[in-house]
């Protein structure tokens, strides 16, 4: 059965035990459940073959869907990549620790079962006191995806990943609540300009500060101009999906809201669960179903926060259909409505009034 260790992130030193427990277990080709400042993280020593085996066996996840891998100083890099550009040491000297995974050459001591088959690896150093100790007594190299069953939300707390994995993993480190809760930036380093292939907490602008103009990868936001219609049955872009079929609802406000009071009376007619994800200056408006507010538009990182808890939630209510507003924020709105899209499988309704 799974462990469940409590760490106290504010006295660490005292827990250090703990940590290096779970280190061990890692270089033992275990698995360990931790925290890290973006979502949880499921380790195993990333270069050896066995760790990366096992990690894709627990979450039932393709094998060849790369992963990250986790170091916690950044002169460990030079021995799992084969160049390290210069824009690189830039961005890692401004971002690191932090919610920033590059990706480079890989190096002989990587193996092609850590990176999917792929000559590239995906590297970061995450800013957390127990993901960094845990690097470090676990030798040094940690493979980790999100914690949690292949294409279910990430977990932003422990109680997630025991949903999901537990009997599956050795251990999970508890250290609380996430800080930012969705996943880091991802930025191609292999190619000129560098490009954005997942968007996060790391904006575009706060990379080209640093090194200059960088790209972004045309599939990071899907295409939000379709009327009404869902977007062909993407399925397999859908990530991060509720159980419940996911719907957001685009366009002015006040018509956002009429659109979702009528959906809602239609559903629950048809005896479905409806749910809605709306915000604190909205939630008083609906006038049926589950309502539960994100936050407030104006606090984009505590949308961001709790958007996978949110999804975790209606799951365990047991709703069949979610309506949710869109969050176009100025900075993290992108990563937020990158995740929000893939959670619902692209279905947007674009609402020009009732
Ligand atoms: O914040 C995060 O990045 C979290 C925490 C635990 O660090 N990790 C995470 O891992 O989100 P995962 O496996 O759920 O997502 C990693 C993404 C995948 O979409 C994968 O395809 C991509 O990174 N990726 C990994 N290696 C890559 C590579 N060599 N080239 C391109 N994409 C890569
Ligand atoms: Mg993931």
């Amino acid at each position: 059965n799974t462990q469940i260790v409590k760490v106290d992130i504010q006295h660490l030193e005292k827990d250090i035990d703990k940590i290096q427990a779970a280190g061990n277990i890692i270089m033992e080709g275990g698995l360990i459940a931790f925290p890290t400042e973006t979502v949880y993280g499921l380790g195993a020593d990333g270069l050896k073959k066995e760790g990366s085996s096992k990690i894709y066996e627990a979450k039932g996840r393709p094998s060849d869907n790369p992963l990250i891998i986790h170091i916690s100083r950044i002169q460990d890099l030079e021995e799992i990549v084969l160049e390290m550009p210069g824009k690189a040491k830039e961005l890692a000297k401004a971002f690191w620790p932090g919610p920033l995974t590059m990706v480079f050459k890989k190096s002989k001591r990587v193996p092609y079962e850590t990176t999917g088959g792929l000559e590239t690896v995906a590297v970061r150093m995450p800013n957390h006191p127990v993901a960094l100790a845990l690097i470090e007594h676990g030798g040094g190299y940690i493979a980790a995806p999100s914690a949690n069953t292949s294409g279910k939300p990430s977990p932003t707390l422990a109680s997630h990943v025991a949903d999901d994995l537990n009997g599956k993993i050795d251990m999970i480190l508890d250290g609380g609540p996430v800080g930012i809760g969705i996943e880091s930036t991802i930025l191609d380093m292999t190619t000129v300009p560098p490009i954005i292939l997942r968007p996060g907490f790391i904006t575009k602008n706060m990379i080209e500060e640093v090194i200059g103009s960088v790209e972004i990868d045309p599939v990071v936001l899907g295409d939000t101009s379709q009327d009404f219609k869902p977007k062909a049955p993407g399925m397999k872009y859908k990530h991060y999906a509720p159980k419940a079929d996911l719907i957001i609802l685009e366009g002015n406000m006040e018509h956002v809201i009429s659109k979702i009071n009528q959906l809602i009376v239609e559903k629950t007619e048809q005896n479905m669960k409806v749910g809605v994800i709306g915000t604190d200056e909205t939630i008083s408006f609906y006038t049926g179903g589950q309502v539960k507010s994100i936050g407030s538009r104006e606090d984009e990182e505590t949308i961001a926060r709790r958007l996978y808890r949110i999804l975790r939630e209606f799951d365990k209510l047991d709703i069949d259909v979610i309506y949710s507003e869109s969050f176009s924020t100025p900075q993290m709105g992108q990563a937020i409505m990158n995740r929000l899209l893939k959670a619902a499988g692209h279905q947007i309704l674009n609402v020009k009034g009732v």
